[in-house]
């Protein structure tokens, strides 16, 4: 039998992912030692391989057919536009996709000044002021604490991502406008989509009745 190779994100949506795996039965036991530094995992017996990457390669495995699917945030899948199919919606790891800024910044956004956004996420960010918005701004891509930018003026406004809100709450900044939710996902190899569909059509079965038995 041919392994059905599964990408996770690395970090705490990997764990949670483990955790709803298990629940349909698709264990890994070795996965969960925290203080491994292995990258592929397999469970001989299913016949299913995980491995782990960084959030923003996850669709790129799975595009290539490297991995057949792949778990991964929304923000990834939408900043990445990569040709998959997304499936659906694990429901955890909710959070919004937000302009955020000093409440200063407020009136500048809504006059349409050409302002400063600095990003983790630039083709979110274009999408959102460009194409939604019609509104030309300066994007500047950065990779992590974006909330330093408009505190030290690099920017005037940040495109991030806000969860419980506690980062823009200590560093005085709030949200000025929502772009979309986001959450947790599960994506398709197009190919594999065929090739494997009886083992994948019912993962997908056991996980939506699993998140429906949770909910209930
Ligand atoms: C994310 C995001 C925000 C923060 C939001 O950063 O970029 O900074 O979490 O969470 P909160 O609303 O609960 O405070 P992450 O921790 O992934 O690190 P990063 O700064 O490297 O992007």
């Amino acid at each position: 039998m041919r392994y059905l190779t599964i990408a996770l994100t690395k970090g705490r949506l990997a764990y949670t992912t483990l955790e709803l795996l298990e629940k349909v039965g698709i264990t890994c036991d070795e996965m969960k030692d925290k203080s491994s530094r292995k990258l592929i995992f397999t469970n001989e017996e299913l016949g299913v391989r995980f491995f782990l990457a960084k959030a923003n390669d996850v669709p790129t495995y799975v595009e290539y057919g490297a991995a057949d699917i792949g778990i991964c945030g929304k923000d990834t899948i939408l900043e990445e536009g990569r040709k998959l199919y997304e499936v659906m919606d694990l429901g955890f790891g909710r959070c919004r996709m937000c302009v955020c800024g000093p409440e200063s910044a407020r009136e500048r956004l809504k006059h349409h000044e050409l302002i400063r956004v600095a990003t983790k996420y630039p083709g979110i960010a274009k999408d959102y002021f460009y194409n939604k918005k019609h509104q030309t701004v300066e994007i500047i891509k950065l990779n992590g604490s974006i909330e330093l930018a408009p505190l030290v003026g690099l920017s005037e406004v940040i495109v991030d991502i806000v969860e419980t809100g506690s980062t823009l709450r200590e560093n005085g900044l709030e949200v000025l406008e929502e772009i979309c939710d986001l959450s947790a996902r599960v994506i398709i190899n197009q190919v594999s989509m065929k090739r494997e569909n009886g083992r994948i059509a019912k993962l997908i079965k056991d996980l939506k009745y699993e998140i429906d038995r949770e909910r209930r």
